[in-house]
């Protein structure tokens, strides 16, 4: 059984027997994260979109004491690896067989330029990107921050895609009406909304892309920060 958790903005905690997958954990300074990172029990892989800092997050530390291998883009790897941390470099369009199935990294249409804001040394530009990888025996999409793009029709082609994590803030990133788009794109069998509602710039009407999502007959799981969803 895999077990999705979020953990607010980006941050989604993936689990089964085997393994504990963290993405984009931004916890310290999210205003909205319901736990410290004191309190993540085991992490052995963390997957960062990209290099701001409410994705980078809490990378390094939690990476230092869960002894996690980092998945990042090769830019932002070197970064990680000189503070100590296990990494695995990756481009976008490449993928990889990793314990926990295969992951790929796609596109994100988005900035991330150096330095930014992150505590310690500064982050190099890297390139954003997202994730398309199988866990538990699911095909799950995490779109990282990104405008939407048709490519997106490609993703879920020849595998189809079980769990789409999309941004719908606005602003930085899709909002609700280009997120629904995206979903149809994708054509995911279900789809969670994320990247909203942390400040006020990135308010969205969660309950309104829901309705969008299920007139598109898929389903939507709304989780608050702290909520999981097992499937
Ligand atoms: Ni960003
Ligand atoms: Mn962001």
């Amino acid at each position: 059984m895999l077990r999705l958790t979020y953990y607010g903005h980006a941050a989604i905690q993936l689990s089964d027997q085997k393994h504990t997958l963290l993405i984009d954990p931004f916890l310290t300074g999210n205003p909205v994260a319901p736990i410290k990172p004191g309190e993540i029990k085991a992490c052995d892989f963390i997957l960062v979109t990209h290099g701001h800092a409410d994705h980078l997050g809490d990378t390094v530390s939690l990476a230092k004491r869960h002894k996690s291998t980092v998945v990042a883009t090769w830019e932002l790897a070197n970064y990680l690896e000189a503070q100590g941390v296990k990494v695995h470099p990756m481009s976008v369009g490449g993928s990889y067989a990793f314990p926990f199935g295969r992951l790929k990294m796609t596109i994100a249409f988005h900035g991330c330029g150096g330095p930014a804001e992150a505590e310690g040394p500064a982050v190099p530009a890297n390139t954003p990107v997202g994730f398309l990888f199988q866990f538990a025996k699911k095909v799950i999409y995490h779109a990282g921050d990104t405008a939407l793009y048709s490519d997106m029709k490609l993703l879920g082609e020849k595998t189809p895609i079980n769990i789409a994590c999309l941004p719908i803030g606005d602003n930085y990133t899709m909002g609700v009406e280009d997120a629904a788009r995206a979903n149809e794109f994708l054509n995911a069998e279900r789809c969670i909304p994320m990247h909203y509602n942390t400040w006020d710039l990135i308010k969205a009407d969660v309950t309104a892309f829901a309705y969008k999502i299920e007139k598109q007959g898929k389903k939507c799981t709304v989780l608050k920060p702290g909520e999981y969803v097992e499937l």
